[in-house]
């Protein structure tokens, strides 16, 4: 090998290292496995039995433990102070006041609540809804669904950054849930 083709060899070489390390950064930095885990949360009906100003508590329950991150679409990071109402039946099968309830997402964005997995009824299986709202985000309607004989589970709330005003509409919460914007029939 004369002098000029090893260089060449040793400068591609260099270039693989290089391309390596920065493949590595970046798989490091945000892995296929943090894009799955950051799309959005899918939307899930809101239902009939929505009530707003549920109380501020973080039990509601016992026997299961739901517990997770509210998180942006955008990077994963953790979204601190995000509102979440909860809603769903009671062990008899009837949605009412004891089983509502407001959180907060601390400052690392976690949530946590104590309560019953709600049996399910009819065509449904059991569900928790959950209302997302946080400042900067699209607002998120969605339902948890326990697993039969599960008494934990870990349920992510992924959001979506709101457009600017010039751009497009946001998709507020509150616009969602006024009067006639609910389907009532799946609950
Ligand atoms: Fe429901």
């Amino acid at each position: 090998m004369n002098l000029n083709a090893g260089i060449a060899k040793t400068g591609k070489l260099s270039l693989l290292v290089v391309g390596l390390a920065v493949l590595s950064t970046l798989i490091l930095v945000a892995g296929p496995a943090d894009a799955a885990k950051c799309l959005p949360t899918p939307w899930d009906e809101i239902g009939p039995f929505y009530r707003p100003n549920a109380p501020v508590r973080s039990s509601i329950g016992k026997g299961y433990l739901l517990s997770g991150t509210v998180r942006s679409s955008r990077d994963c990071s953790p979204i601190s102070g995000a509102r979440i109402e909860i809603w769903q039946t009671g062990p008899g099968g009837q949605y009412d006041d004891a089983h509502r309830a407001t959180l907060f997402a601390d400052r690392r964005g976690r949530y946590r609540i104590e309560t019953v997995a709600p049996p399910g009824y009819g065509q449904r299986p059991s569900h928790i809804h959950l209302l997302v709202d946080a400042k900067g985000f699209e607002g998120l309607i969605t339902q948890h669904y326990p697993k039969h004989g599960k008494k934990k589970a870990s349920f992510d709330l992924v959001l979506v950054p709101e457009w600017k005003d010039d751009e497009k509409p946001g998709g507020r919460v509150d616009e969602v849930i006024r009067p006639g914007k609910t389907r009532p029939g799946k609950h």
